[in-house]
Protein backbone atom coordinates (compact mmCIF):
# COMPACT_ATOMS: atom_id res chain seq x y z
CA UNK A 1 0.00 0.00 0.00
CA UNK A 2 1.27 3.59 -0.88
CA UNK A 3 0.45 6.16 1.71
CA UNK A 4 0.74 9.76 0.50
CA UNK A 5 0.60 12.91 3.19
CA UNK A 6 0.04 16.18 2.22
CA UNK A 7 1.39 18.86 4.30
CA UNK A 8 4.95 18.30 5.92
CA UNK A 9 4.27 19.98 9.10
CA UNK A 10 4.48 19.10 13.01
CA UNK A 11 1.68 16.17 12.20
CA UNK A 12 2.29 15.16 8.66
CA UNK A 13 6.19 14.81 9.25
CA UNK A 14 5.45 12.45 12.17
CA UNK A 15 2.34 10.69 10.38
CA UNK A 16 5.23 10.34 7.61
CA UNK A 17 7.85 9.12 9.76
CA UNK A 18 6.00 6.55 11.78
CA UNK A 19 4.02 4.83 9.00
CA UNK A 20 7.24 4.93 7.11
CA UNK A 21 8.92 2.80 10.17
CA UNK A 22 7.02 -0.30 9.93
CA UNK A 23 7.46 -0.57 6.54
CA UNK A 24 4.91 1.46 4.66
CA UNK A 25 6.08 3.13 1.09
CA UNK A 26 5.29 6.62 2.36
CA UNK A 27 5.37 9.98 -0.45
CA UNK A 28 5.34 13.60 2.00
CA UNK A 29 4.16 16.24 -0.08
CA UNK A 30 4.15 20.17 0.83
CA UNK A 31 3.91 23.02 -1.60
CA UNK A 32 6.69 25.05 0.73
CA UNK A 33 9.53 23.99 -2.00
CA UNK A 34 12.14 25.11 0.49
CA UNK A 35 10.65 23.16 2.86
CA UNK A 36 10.91 19.94 0.77
CA UNK A 37 14.51 20.97 -0.68
CA UNK A 38 15.61 21.09 2.98
CA UNK A 39 13.75 17.66 4.24
CA UNK A 40 15.46 16.06 1.06
CA UNK A 41 18.98 17.10 2.39
CA UNK A 42 18.17 16.45 5.98
CA UNK A 43 17.40 19.74 7.21
CA UNK A 44 14.40 18.97 9.44
CA UNK A 45 12.18 22.27 10.14
CA UNK A 46 10.73 21.43 13.69
CA UNK A 47 12.30 20.08 17.10
CA UNK A 48 10.54 16.81 18.07
CA UNK A 49 12.69 13.84 19.70
CA UNK A 50 13.15 10.84 17.62
CA UNK A 51 11.77 12.35 14.57
CA UNK A 52 15.13 13.28 12.82
CA UNK A 53 16.69 10.08 13.32
CA UNK A 54 13.82 8.14 12.38
CA UNK A 55 13.01 10.47 9.03
CA UNK A 56 16.74 10.24 8.21
CA UNK A 57 16.20 6.10 8.18
CA UNK A 58 13.86 5.53 6.32
CA UNK A 59 14.43 7.71 3.25
CA UNK A 60 17.39 5.91 3.14
CA UNK A 61 15.81 2.51 2.97
CA UNK A 62 13.68 4.77 0.46
CA UNK A 63 10.34 3.93 2.01
CA UNK A 64 9.87 7.95 2.68
CA UNK A 65 10.33 10.61 -0.16
CA UNK A 66 9.40 14.04 -0.05
CA UNK A 67 7.79 16.03 -2.99
CA UNK A 68 6.44 19.08 -3.86
CA UNK A 69 4.34 17.24 -6.70
CA UNK A 70 1.50 16.75 -5.50
CA UNK A 71 -0.76 15.52 -8.46
CA UNK A 72 2.03 12.76 -8.96
CA UNK A 73 1.32 11.84 -5.79
CA UNK A 74 -2.31 11.11 -5.60
CA UNK A 75 -2.29 9.27 -9.10
CA UNK A 76 -0.02 6.54 -7.11
CA UNK A 77 -1.46 6.17 -3.62
CA UNK A 78 -4.38 4.30 -2.49
CA UNK A 79 -5.02 6.57 1.29
CA UNK A 80 -3.84 9.99 1.11
CA UNK A 81 -4.16 11.73 4.28
CA UNK A 82 -4.59 15.88 4.73
CA UNK A 83 -2.53 17.21 7.33
CA UNK A 84 -2.10 20.74 6.39
CA UNK A 85 -2.51 23.83 8.35
CA UNK A 86 -5.92 24.93 9.40
CA UNK A 87 -4.93 28.81 10.36
CA UNK A 88 -7.09 30.72 12.17
CA UNK A 89 -8.79 33.23 10.37
CA UNK A 90 -9.81 36.92 11.20
CA UNK A 91 -12.73 35.77 13.53
CA UNK A 92 -10.35 33.19 14.95
CA UNK A 93 -12.10 30.22 12.94
CA UNK A 94 -10.26 27.95 11.57
CA UNK A 95 -9.48 28.31 7.63
CA UNK A 96 -10.31 25.74 5.70
CA UNK A 97 -8.48 26.88 2.26
CA UNK A 98 -5.76 24.62 2.85
CA UNK A 99 -7.55 21.92 3.24
CA UNK A 100 -10.43 22.06 0.71
CA UNK A 101 -7.57 22.47 -2.14
CA UNK A 102 -5.96 19.40 -1.49
CA UNK A 103 -9.39 17.73 -1.60
CA UNK A 104 -9.81 19.71 -4.73
CA UNK A 105 -6.41 18.41 -6.28
CA UNK A 106 -7.73 14.65 -5.06
CA UNK A 107 -10.83 15.24 -7.59
CA UNK A 108 -8.81 16.99 -9.88
CA UNK A 109 -5.85 14.19 -10.63
CA UNK A 110 -7.42 10.68 -8.75
CA UNK A 111 -7.22 8.15 -11.60
CA UNK A 112 -8.48 5.08 -9.05
CA UNK A 113 -10.23 4.48 -5.88
CA UNK A 114 -8.63 6.88 -3.18
CA UNK A 115 -9.45 7.06 0.72
CA UNK A 116 -8.94 10.57 1.20
CA UNK A 117 -8.50 11.17 5.60
CA UNK A 118 -8.58 14.33 7.35
CA UNK A 119 -5.95 14.29 10.29
CA UNK A 120 -5.81 18.13 10.61
CA UNK A 121 -7.77 19.73 13.18
CA UNK A 122 -10.67 20.32 11.32
CA UNK A 123 -14.43 22.13 12.60
CA UNK A 124 -17.14 19.22 12.84
CA UNK A 125 -18.91 19.12 9.58
CA UNK A 126 -15.30 19.41 7.88
CA UNK A 127 -14.84 15.72 6.13
CA UNK A 128 -18.71 16.59 4.42
CA UNK A 129 -16.99 19.51 3.04
CA UNK A 130 -13.82 17.56 1.91
CA UNK A 131 -16.17 15.14 0.05
CA UNK A 132 -18.05 17.19 -1.79
CA UNK A 133 -14.80 19.42 -2.62
CA UNK A 134 -13.69 15.76 -4.50
CA UNK A 135 -17.46 14.87 -6.04
CA UNK A 136 -17.72 18.51 -7.32
CA UNK A 137 -14.22 18.21 -9.19
CA UNK A 138 -14.90 14.74 -11.28
CA UNK A 139 -18.47 16.31 -11.83
CA UNK A 140 -15.99 18.22 -13.34
CA UNK A 141 -13.93 15.89 -15.35
CA UNK A 142 -16.95 14.08 -16.11
CA UNK A 143 -15.62 10.97 -14.53
CA UNK A 144 -16.88 8.50 -12.16
CA UNK A 145 -14.55 7.25 -9.79
CA UNK A 146 -15.18 5.75 -6.36
CA UNK A 147 -13.55 7.08 -3.64
CA UNK A 148 -14.21 7.33 0.44
CA UNK A 149 -13.25 10.00 2.94
CA UNK A 150 -12.46 9.16 6.65
CA UNK A 151 -11.49 11.45 9.80
CA UNK A 152 -8.52 10.14 12.05
CA UNK A 153 -7.65 12.55 14.46
CA UNK A 154 -4.48 12.69 16.00
CA UNK A 155 -3.58 12.76 19.69
CA UNK A 156 0.26 13.45 19.21
CA UNK A 157 1.68 15.38 22.63
CA UNK A 158 4.77 17.72 21.13
CA UNK A 159 7.85 16.06 22.58
CA UNK A 160 6.41 12.78 22.76
CA UNK A 161 5.09 12.64 19.42
CA UNK A 162 6.66 9.67 17.91
CA UNK A 163 6.00 7.26 21.43
CA UNK A 164 2.47 8.64 21.17
CA UNK A 165 1.79 7.41 16.91
CA UNK A 166 3.81 4.18 17.68
CA UNK A 167 1.96 3.32 21.12
CA UNK A 168 -1.10 5.41 21.02
CA UNK A 169 -3.87 4.99 23.80
CA UNK A 170 -5.95 5.33 21.21
CA UNK A 171 -6.71 5.59 17.63
CA UNK A 172 -10.26 7.14 16.65
CA UNK A 173 -11.68 6.40 13.14
CA UNK A 174 -14.35 8.04 11.59
CA UNK A 175 -16.15 6.35 8.55
CA UNK A 176 -19.16 5.80 6.41
CA UNK A 177 -17.95 2.72 4.27
CA UNK A 178 -16.09 -1.08 4.76
CA UNK A 179 -13.77 -0.68 2.26
CA UNK A 180 -12.29 2.79 4.29
CA UNK A 181 -12.32 0.60 7.12
CA UNK A 182 -10.69 -2.64 5.91
CA UNK A 183 -7.70 -0.24 4.65
CA UNK A 184 -7.51 1.78 8.01
CA UNK A 185 -7.34 -2.11 9.54
CA UNK A 186 -4.40 -2.89 7.46
CA UNK A 187 -2.89 0.39 7.71
CA UNK A 188 -2.73 0.77 11.49
CA UNK A 189 -2.42 -2.87 12.35
CA UNK A 190 1.40 -2.21 13.05
CA UNK A 191 0.16 -0.20 15.89
CA UNK A 192 -2.42 -2.24 17.35
CA UNK A 193 -0.71 -4.87 18.30
CA UNK A 194 -0.58 -5.14 22.02
CA UNK A 195 -3.97 -4.70 22.80
CA UNK A 196 -3.69 -0.72 21.54
CA UNK A 197 -7.01 0.25 20.48
CA UNK A 198 -8.44 1.09 17.13
CA UNK A 199 -11.83 2.55 17.34
CA UNK A 200 -14.19 2.78 15.07
CA UNK A 201 -17.62 5.47 14.29
CA UNK A 202 -19.21 7.70 12.04
CA UNK A 203 -17.25 10.92 10.82
CA UNK A 204 -18.97 13.34 13.40
CA UNK A 205 -18.14 12.11 16.43
CA UNK A 206 -14.88 11.52 15.30
CA UNK A 207 -14.83 15.04 14.45
CA UNK A 208 -16.17 15.72 17.85
CA UNK A 209 -14.20 13.32 19.71
CA UNK A 210 -10.63 15.07 19.24
CA UNK A 211 -12.13 18.58 20.08
CA UNK A 212 -13.85 16.93 23.03
CA UNK A 213 -10.70 15.19 24.29
CA UNK A 214 -8.61 18.74 24.36
CA UNK A 215 -11.68 20.57 26.20
CA UNK A 216 -11.69 17.54 28.37
CA UNK A 217 -8.05 17.70 29.21
CA UNK A 218 -7.96 21.91 28.93
CA UNK A 219 -10.41 21.43 31.94
CA UNK A 220 -8.51 19.73 34.24
CA UNK A 221 -5.89 21.85 34.15
CA UNK A 222 -7.90 24.94 34.94
CA UNK A 223 -9.92 23.55 37.14
CA UNK A 224 -6.88 22.69 39.07
CA UNK A 225 -5.28 26.32 38.37
CA UNK A 226 -8.41 27.55 40.02
CA UNK A 227 -8.09 24.96 43.04
CA UNK A 228 -4.39 26.10 43.57
CA UNK A 229 -5.36 29.60 43.60
CA UNK A 230 -7.73 29.04 46.45
CA UNK A 231 -5.66 26.81 48.10
CA UNK A 232 -2.97 29.70 48.80
CA UNK A 233 -5.60 31.90 49.81
CA UNK A 234 -7.07 29.53 52.78
CA UNK A 235 -3.33 27.91 53.71
CA UNK A 236 -4.03 24.57 51.95
CA UNK A 237 -0.96 23.22 49.90
CA UNK A 238 -2.31 22.02 46.28
CA UNK A 239 0.67 19.71 46.03
CA UNK A 240 -0.90 17.59 48.78
CA UNK A 241 -4.09 18.35 47.25
CA UNK A 242 -3.25 16.95 43.91
CA UNK A 243 -2.10 13.73 45.70
CA UNK A 244 -5.03 13.13 47.45
CA UNK A 245 -7.52 13.71 45.06
CA UNK A 246 -5.26 11.98 42.13
CA UNK A 247 -5.37 8.60 43.81
CA UNK A 248 -9.02 8.45 43.56
CA UNK A 249 -9.23 6.29 40.21
CA UNK A 250 -12.06 7.91 38.76
CA UNK A 251 -10.07 11.51 39.31
CA UNK A 252 -6.75 9.87 38.02
CA UNK A 253 -3.22 11.53 38.68
CA UNK A 254 -2.52 12.35 35.16
CA UNK A 255 -2.74 16.11 33.48
CA UNK A 256 -4.04 18.03 37.25
CA UNK A 257 -0.35 19.67 37.65
CA UNK A 258 -1.10 23.39 38.67
CA UNK A 259 0.92 25.95 36.98
CA UNK A 260 0.77 28.94 34.14
CA UNK A 261 -1.96 28.00 32.41
CA UNK A 262 -1.79 25.80 28.92
CA UNK A 263 -0.24 26.55 26.15
CA UNK A 264 0.61 25.07 22.92
CA UNK A 265 -0.97 24.74 19.18
CA UNK A 266 -3.57 22.81 20.30
CA UNK A 267 -5.35 23.65 23.90
CA UNK A 268 -6.33 27.16 23.05
CA UNK A 269 -7.42 27.03 19.88
CA UNK A 270 -9.34 23.89 20.05
CA UNK A 271 -10.97 25.29 23.57
CA UNK A 272 -11.80 28.53 21.63
CA UNK A 273 -12.95 26.63 18.09
CA UNK A 274 -15.75 24.21 20.26
CA UNK A 275 -17.09 27.07 21.81
CA UNK A 276 -17.39 28.78 18.54
CA UNK A 277 -19.33 25.28 16.93
CA UNK A 278 -21.44 25.51 20.17
CA UNK A 279 -22.69 29.30 19.16
CA UNK A 280 -22.72 28.42 15.29
CA UNK A 281 -25.69 25.35 16.59
CA UNK A 282 -27.15 28.22 19.32
CA UNK A 283 -25.56 26.18 21.99
CA UNK A 284 -23.54 27.97 24.73
CA UNK A 285 -20.51 26.03 26.32
CA UNK A 286 -20.72 27.55 29.82
CA UNK A 287 -17.66 25.51 31.11
CA UNK A 288 -15.51 25.88 28.11
CA UNK A 289 -15.83 29.85 28.60
CA UNK A 290 -14.76 29.38 32.02
CA UNK A 291 -11.96 27.06 31.35
CA UNK A 292 -10.83 29.65 28.98
CA UNK A 293 -11.11 32.71 31.70
CA UNK A 294 -9.00 30.78 33.98
CA UNK A 295 -6.32 29.95 31.44
CA UNK A 296 -5.83 33.52 29.98
CA UNK A 297 -5.79 34.70 33.94
CA UNK A 298 -3.81 31.81 35.34
CA UNK A 299 -1.23 33.23 32.34
CA UNK A 300 -0.27 36.53 34.56
CA UNK A 301 -0.11 34.24 38.45
CA UNK A 302 3.65 35.11 38.33
CA UNK A 303 3.86 38.85 36.87
CA UNK A 304 1.51 39.15 39.52
CA UNK A 305 3.74 37.74 42.28
CA UNK A 306 6.75 39.41 41.00
CA UNK A 307 5.12 42.71 41.04
CA UNK A 308 4.19 42.28 44.31
CA UNK A 309 7.24 41.20 45.80
CA UNK A 310 8.64 44.20 44.71
CA UNK A 311 5.70 46.46 46.10
CA UNK A 312 4.28 47.44 42.42
CA UNK A 313 7.66 48.77 41.02
CA UNK A 314 9.53 46.86 38.37
CA UNK A 315 10.69 50.22 37.00
CA UNK A 316 14.76 49.40 36.58
CA UNK A 317 14.49 45.65 38.07
CA UNK A 318 15.92 42.56 36.03
CA UNK A 319 14.36 39.12 35.87
CA UNK A 320 16.11 35.93 34.75
CA UNK A 321 13.98 33.89 33.24
CA UNK A 322 14.71 29.78 33.32
CA UNK A 323 12.21 28.50 30.23
CA UNK A 324 10.38 29.86 27.36
CA UNK A 325 8.64 27.15 25.42
CA UNK A 326 5.10 26.37 26.32
CA UNK A 327 6.37 22.83 27.94
CA UNK A 328 9.58 21.32 28.12
CA UNK A 329 10.95 18.86 24.87
CA UNK A 330 10.03 21.83 22.03
CA UNK A 331 10.54 24.52 20.91
CA UNK A 332 7.21 25.82 20.46
CA UNK A 333 6.17 28.75 21.83
CA UNK A 334 2.69 29.54 20.61
CA UNK A 335 0.42 30.69 23.24
CA UNK A 336 3.36 29.81 25.24
CA UNK A 337 2.46 31.84 28.94
CA UNK A 338 5.88 33.58 28.90
CA UNK A 339 5.28 34.92 25.75
CA UNK A 340 2.02 37.21 28.21
CA UNK A 341 4.61 37.38 31.36
CA UNK A 342 7.86 38.62 29.49
CA UNK A 343 5.21 41.52 27.52
CA UNK A 344 3.79 42.19 30.59
CA UNK A 345 7.16 42.26 32.51
CA UNK A 346 8.72 44.74 29.91
CA UNK A 347 5.89 47.01 29.72
CA UNK A 348 6.22 47.34 33.53
CA UNK A 349 9.36 49.04 32.57
CA UNK A 350 11.63 45.52 33.69
CA UNK A 351 14.86 44.66 32.07
CA UNK A 352 14.66 40.09 30.95
CA UNK A 353 17.18 37.77 30.39
CA UNK A 354 16.31 34.26 29.31
CA UNK A 355 17.70 31.19 28.78
CA UNK A 356 15.91 28.05 27.19
CA UNK A 357 17.21 24.88 26.52
CA UNK A 358 15.86 25.08 22.54
CA UNK A 359 13.33 27.96 21.98
CA UNK A 360 15.99 30.37 21.65
CA UNK A 361 15.83 30.89 18.06
CA UNK A 362 12.18 30.87 18.24
CA UNK A 363 11.98 33.03 21.61
CA UNK A 364 13.96 36.24 18.80
CA UNK A 365 11.26 35.85 16.38
CA UNK A 366 8.84 36.91 19.03
CA UNK A 367 11.05 39.15 21.52
CA UNK A 368 13.37 40.75 19.31
CA UNK A 369 16.17 42.91 20.89
CA UNK A 370 13.87 44.05 23.99
CA UNK A 371 15.68 40.89 25.80
CA UNK A 372 18.73 39.75 26.30
CA UNK A 373 19.55 35.91 25.68
CA UNK A 374 22.15 33.78 27.37
CA UNK A 375 23.27 30.21 26.41
CA UNK A 376 23.79 29.30 30.39
CA UNK A 377 21.09 29.26 32.71
CA UNK A 378 23.72 30.73 35.38
CA UNK A 379 24.37 33.61 33.17
CA UNK A 380 21.02 34.93 33.22
CA UNK A 381 20.93 35.17 37.06
CA UNK A 382 23.84 37.85 36.99
CA UNK A 383 22.54 41.14 38.40
CA UNK A 384 19.38 39.69 38.53
CA UNK A 385 17.09 40.38 41.25
CA UNK A 386 15.02 37.50 41.00
CA UNK A 387 14.27 34.05 39.03
CA UNK A 388 11.48 32.96 37.59
CA UNK A 389 10.41 29.16 36.29
CA UNK A 390 8.06 29.29 33.44
CA UNK A 391 8.66 26.17 31.95
CA UNK A 392 9.78 22.87 34.02
CA UNK A 393 12.76 21.58 31.48
CA UNK A 394 14.55 18.75 33.80
CA UNK A 395 17.68 20.57 33.72
CA UNK A 396 15.99 23.35 35.88
CA UNK A 397 15.12 20.85 38.63
CA UNK A 398 18.40 20.24 40.23
CA UNK A 399 20.30 23.42 39.95
CA UNK A 400 23.58 24.41 42.48
CA UNK A 401 21.37 26.65 44.98
CA UNK A 402 24.42 27.93 46.46
CA UNK A 403 25.41 29.01 42.96
CA UNK A 404 22.13 30.90 42.48
CA UNK A 405 21.83 32.29 46.03
CA UNK A 406 24.94 34.11 45.25
CA UNK A 407 24.45 35.33 41.74
CA UNK A 408 21.06 36.81 42.82
CA UNK A 409 20.22 40.50 43.91
CA UNK A 410 17.81 39.28 45.61
CA UNK A 411 17.11 35.85 46.75
CA UNK A 412 13.66 35.34 45.35
CA UNK A 413 12.55 32.80 43.32
CA UNK A 414 9.58 32.40 41.53
CA UNK A 415 8.47 28.67 40.36
CA UNK A 416 5.01 29.03 37.82
CA UNK A 417 5.83 24.64 37.46
CA UNK A 418 6.01 23.89 41.17
CA UNK A 419 9.32 21.93 40.68
CA UNK A 420 10.87 23.01 43.92
CA UNK A 421 10.35 22.13 47.75
CA UNK A 422 9.15 24.97 49.43
CA UNK A 423 10.74 23.49 52.85
CA UNK A 424 13.99 22.97 50.65
CA UNK A 425 13.94 26.57 49.56
CA UNK A 426 13.47 27.96 53.13
CA UNK A 427 16.90 25.82 53.99
CA UNK A 428 18.25 27.18 51.17
CA UNK A 429 17.10 31.01 52.21
CA UNK A 430 15.29 31.60 49.40
CA UNK A 431 12.21 34.09 49.31
CA UNK A 432 10.36 31.13 47.55
CA UNK A 433 6.74 31.75 45.38
CA UNK A 434 4.92 28.90 43.61
CA UNK A 435 1.47 28.15 42.73
CA UNK A 436 -1.18 27.01 44.60
CA UNK A 437 0.61 27.05 48.04
CA UNK A 438 1.34 29.52 50.68
CA UNK A 439 5.14 29.51 50.92
CA UNK A 440 5.01 32.30 53.87
CA UNK A 441 3.60 29.45 55.94
CA UNK A 442 4.54 26.67 57.59
CA UNK A 443 2.86 23.32 56.97
CA UNK A 444 4.31 19.66 58.37
CA UNK A 445 3.61 17.18 55.71
CA UNK A 446 6.68 18.49 53.15
CA UNK A 447 5.41 19.30 49.82
CA UNK A 448 6.38 17.09 46.93
CA UNK A 449 7.69 17.65 43.53
CA UNK A 450 6.68 16.68 40.53
C1 LIG B 1 -2.10 18.39 23.44
C2 LIG B 1 -2.78 17.05 23.71
O1 LIG B 1 -2.21 16.46 24.89
C3 LIG B 1 -2.65 16.13 22.50
O2 LIG B 1 -3.34 14.91 22.75
C4 LIG B 1 -3.27 16.87 21.31
O3 LIG B 1 -3.29 16.11 20.16
C5 LIG B 1 -2.54 18.16 21.06
O4 LIG B 1 -2.63 18.96 22.25
P1 LIG B 1 0.38 19.36 23.48
O5 LIG B 1 -0.24 20.67 23.11
O6 LIG B 1 1.59 18.90 22.76
O7 LIG B 1 -0.70 18.17 23.31
O8 LIG B 1 0.77 19.46 25.02
P2 LIG B 1 0.37 18.80 26.41
O9 LIG B 1 1.48 17.98 26.91
O10 LIG B 1 -0.95 18.19 26.37
O11 LIG B 1 0.34 20.13 27.31
C6 LIG B 1 -0.49 21.25 26.99
C7 LIG B 1 -0.33 22.35 28.00
O12 LIG B 1 -0.93 22.01 29.23
C8 LIG B 1 1.10 22.75 28.33
O13 LIG B 1 1.19 24.16 28.35
C9 LIG B 1 1.34 22.18 29.70
O14 LIG B 1 2.28 22.91 30.45
C10 LIG B 1 -0.05 22.29 30.31
N1 LIG B 1 -0.31 21.32 31.37
C11 LIG B 1 -0.37 19.99 31.09
C12 LIG B 1 -0.53 21.76 32.67
O15 LIG B 1 -0.47 22.97 32.97
N2 LIG B 1 -0.79 20.83 33.64
C13 LIG B 1 -0.86 19.49 33.40
O16 LIG B 1 -1.14 18.73 34.34
C14 LIG B 1 -0.64 19.07 32.06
Amino acid sequence: MKVTIVGSGYVGLVTGACFSEVGINVVCVDIDSKKIDNLNKGIIPIYEPGLEEMLMRNMKKGRLSFTTNIAEAIKDSEVLFISVGTPPDEDGSADLKYVLAVARDCGKNMDDYLLVVTKSTVPVGTSEKVKNAIQEELNKRKVNIAFNVASNPEFLKEGAAIADFLKPDRIVIGLDSQRAEDLMKSLYKPFTLNGHPLIFMDIVSAEMTKYAANAMLATKISFINDIANLCEIVGADINLVRNGIGSDSRIGNKFIYPGIGYGGSCFPKDVQALIRTGSEYKYELRILKAVEDVNNDQKLVIFNKINKYFNGNLNDKTIAIWGLSFKPQTDDMREAPALKIVKKLLEAGAKVKVYDPVAMEEAKHHFGDSISYYDDQHETLIDADCLAILTEWPEFKFPNFKIVSKLLNSPAIFDGRNIYDKNEMREHGFDYFCIGVDTTKNLIASSSIN
